[in-house]
Formats: structure tokens, C-alpha cells, sequence
């Protein structure tokens, strides 16, 4: 029986996790769930799962969590404590998937706490990569790529000498405006950002792989889980989603994983790591998909692509402007406040204007996530008017 709690349980990650969770009930006690607001939704997968503790980050949701929980012995809580408590308690197995900066603090308790973190919050690494990489050699923890590119790279490494490594491929879909001219994309709404052609996701990671910053905050976060530099990871776009990335050996060999776009594999691959579990999804089909197609990616068209390289370049905490900054321009697009075109304009110039030194601890991240914020949230009004 592994003991595992799930951060962010609610959410796209979340559910799935919680699917092959109750699929395979003899190999699984789920310890713990979070989520922010949705107490209904978090209530329901407790008592399916028989979690002790329920947190609910949004304290006004308390009441309605308690009540949705009467007659089990799942403890509800609430506040910044218990989200710690969740992350670092009994669970020997915690999957991160809370969305954004957000999930940091919660990460790095488990990190502290020892514990093999199947990290789906890749927000958490690329703006604390190196201090996350370093605790996590301190105190013996596990991460566990979950994000399909890492995970199938991940994947790729394992059993070869990693003094053989040339290159990391990371593919990417391209997105929903693969095709696009420069100028729709600046005026694209956010039902148009949202409708992924291969994965289904939740919102801000949708929009971020419209504007193919997520395939920039990948580009960071290979670099600190796998250790290479900016120069020998490339980016490949490959519209099938066949392909989750590949690893060029120093003899030529190029290994790559292949699966259907179905979040299930990878998940599964790191909830049963070093085994492995069937998850249902969808086998490929080869002989049906007949094509695989590989594309440069354009940086014109797609300037986050641009913005998190020379961020990863830096050296210093500009990763940490770029993904704050990010996730405001993101809230602003789906919240119609700004265009689609405003969503990397808005990062370029916080990047420009911030201080960002080379963080020491966690609590310098913060205070320059926070100050971003503050900034960006003064700023913004301005570029979309
Ligand atoms: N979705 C994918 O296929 C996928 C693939 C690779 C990597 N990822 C990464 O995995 C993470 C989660 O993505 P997702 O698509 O699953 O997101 P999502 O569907 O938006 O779910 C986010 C989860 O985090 C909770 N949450 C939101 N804000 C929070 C806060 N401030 N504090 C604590 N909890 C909070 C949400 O609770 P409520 O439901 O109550 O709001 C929900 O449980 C992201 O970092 C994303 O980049 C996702």
C-alpha cells in the first residue's frame, strides 16, 4: 500500500490522479486532498477515497466542506498551516498539481518532509528550480516528473548513462494557433486560447500552451530536472502529440517515448514508479495516425518562447518575473481585461523593469513573485487600454 496525499486534487491533474487512484484501491491509501474553493467537488473524492484530512484553502468554504463531509472521519480544514500539513504529513507519496506559484511553499514541504513528490506544478521549479533541486538532495526526496515532456524524458534516461546525453527534445503540440497569423492571434478570445487540439487541461495551462509559454516554462524546467544547460535542450514542434520528447545520445541513437495524449500515463507512471499500473488510457494506434510531422518553432509568432530562454539564460531570478507576470496577464486574458497579443507583451516588460537577483531562500522567491505582482497589476491596465 503506498500512503499519498494529492495537492490540487480538484483540478485536471487532480482528477485524473484520483481516477487510477480508485481503480487500483489495493495499491493506494489516499492520506490527504486540497483544493482552493472547490469544497463540494473536494468533499465528494474524500469520502470516495477515504482521505483523513480535507483542506480547502478558501476559508469561507469551511462551513460547506464540514457539511459535506458529516459522518466520515475525514478531518476539514482550512489556512496555510493545513495546506502545509497536507503536503508534508503521513503521506510517503504527494502529487503537487496545485496550479501556479501557489503550490510552491506546499512543495517545498514535502521536499523538506523527505517525501517522493510527483511534481505537476511546474510553476513551483521554474521559480525555484535550483533551490528545490538542492533541498531535495539534503533531505532525500523524489521528484517525480509528471508533466508528459519530462516524464517521457524522464523515461527516455532511464538505464543509459547520462554522461552519454547530447540533447533534450522537448515537443511541443504547437497549441490551438499553431496556424495562425500573428495578427488573429492578437485579437483571439479566450474560448478560442482554450480549445487545445490534442489535451484537455485546465485554464491557465491552456492558455499558456496558446501563447506557447508553456513550452518556455518546460524549457526551465528541464533544465533543473534533468541538469542541462539552455544550449542542449531544443524545441520541436510536433502537432500530433505522439511523441512526448526525446533524448539525442552522444553516438547518435535519438529515444523517444511515445503514447496517446492522455495525462493518465504519465501520472500513472510516476504513482507507481519504479512499477508500473495499466491506466485504461488509449493505445496508440499507429497504423491509424499513418503521419508523424515535425516543425521548427517560430519565436515571432510566439515571443514567451523567446522570453523564457533569455530568462533561463540570465542566470539571476528573472524565471521567477516571468512566471508572476505570466500568471497575471493569464487571470487578465481569461478574465477579457487584455488581448491574447497583451499576454507576452505585459511579461517582456515586467522582465525589463523588475530586480530580479539570483534568490538565496524561498522567502526571496516570494518577495519577488509578490513585488512582480504589485507591479504588473499596476501596470496592466495601461498596455491593454
Ligand atoms: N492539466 C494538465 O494536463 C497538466 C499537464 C502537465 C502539467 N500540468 C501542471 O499541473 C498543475 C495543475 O494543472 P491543472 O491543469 O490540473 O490545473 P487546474 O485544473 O486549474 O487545477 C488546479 C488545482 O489547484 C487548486 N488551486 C488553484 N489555486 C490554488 C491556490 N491558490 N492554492 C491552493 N490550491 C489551488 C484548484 O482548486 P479548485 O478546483 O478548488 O480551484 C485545483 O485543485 C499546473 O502547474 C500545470 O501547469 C497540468
Amino acid at each position: 500500500m503506498r500512503r499519498i496525499s494529492i495537492l490540487g486534487a480538484t483540478g485536471s491533474v487532480g482528477t485524473s490522479t484520483l481516477d487510477l487512484v480508485e481503480r487500483h484501491p489495493d495499491r493506494f491509501e489516499v492520506v490527504a486532498l486540497t483544493a482552493a474553493t472547490n469544497a463540494i467537488a473536494l468533499a465528494d473524492a474524500a469520502r470516495r477515497t477515504g482521505a483523513k484530512l480535507a483542506v480547502i484553502v478558501d476559508e469561507t468554504k469551511l462551513p460547506e466542506l464540514r457539511d459535506a463531509l458529516a459522518g466520515t472521519d475525514c478531518r476539514a480544514a482550512t489556512g496555510h498551516d493545513a495546506l502545509l500539513e497536507a503536503a508534508a504529513g503521513d503521506a510517503e507519496w504527494v502529487m503537487a498539481a496545485i496550479v501556479g506559484c501557489a503550490g510552491l511553499e506546499p512543495v517545498m514541504a514535502a521536499v523538506e518532509a523527505g517525501r517522493t513528490i510527483a511534481l505537476a506544478n511546474k510553476e513551483a521549479l521554474v521559480t525555484a528550480g535550483s533551490l528545490m533541486i538542492d533541498a531535495a538532495k539534503r533531505t532525500g526526496a523524489t521528484v517525480l516528473p509528471v508533466d508528459s515532456e519530462h516524464n517521457a524524458i524522464f523515461q527516455c534516461l532511464a538505464g543509459n548513462s547520462h554522461d552519454g546525453v547530447a540533447k533534450l527534445i522537448l515537443t511541443a503540440s504547437g497549441g490551438p494557433f499553431r496556424t495562425w497569423s500573428k495578427a488573429d492571434m492578437d485579437v483571439a478570445r479566450p474560448e478560442q486560447a482554450l480549445k487545445h487540439p490534442n489535451w484537455s487541461m485546465g485554464a491557465k495551462i491552456s492558455i499558456d500552451s496558446a501563447t506557447m509559454m508553456n513550452k518556455g516554462l518546460e524549457l526551465i524546467e528541464a533544465h533543473h530536472l534533468f541538469g542541462l544547460p539552455s544550449d542542449r535542450i531544443d524545441i520541436l514542434v510536433h502537432p500530433q502529440s505522439v511523441i512526448h520528447s526525446m533524448v539525442e545520445y552522444v553516438d547518435g541513437s535519438t529515444i523517444a517515448q511515445l503514447g496517446s495524449p492522455d495525462m493518465r500515463i504519465p501520472i500513472a507512471h510516476c504513482l507507481a514508479w519504479p512499477e508500473r499500473i495499466e491506466t485504461r488510457a488509449e493505445t496508440l494506434d499507429l497504423i491509424k495516425i499513418a503521419n508523424l510531422s515535425f516543425e521548427a518553432p517560430d519565436e515571432v509568432r510566439f515571443p514567451s518562447l523567446r522570453l523564457a530562454r533569455a530568462a533561463l539564460e540570465s542566470g539571476k531570478g528573472e524565471a521567477i518575473v516571468l512566471n508572476a507576470a505570466n500568471e497575471i496577464a493569464v487571470a487578465a486574458f481569461l478574465d477579457r481585461k487584455i488581448a491574447f497579443g497583451d499576454i507576452a507583451r505585459i511579461v517582456e516588460q515586467a522582465i525589463n523593469q523588475a530586480e530580479s537577483p539570483a534568490p538565496q531562500s524561498i522567502a526571496d522567491v516570494i518577495a519577488i513573485d509578490q513585488a512582480v505582482r504589485r507591479q504588473v497589476g499596476l501596470v496592466m491596465p495601461m498596455v491593454s487600454a
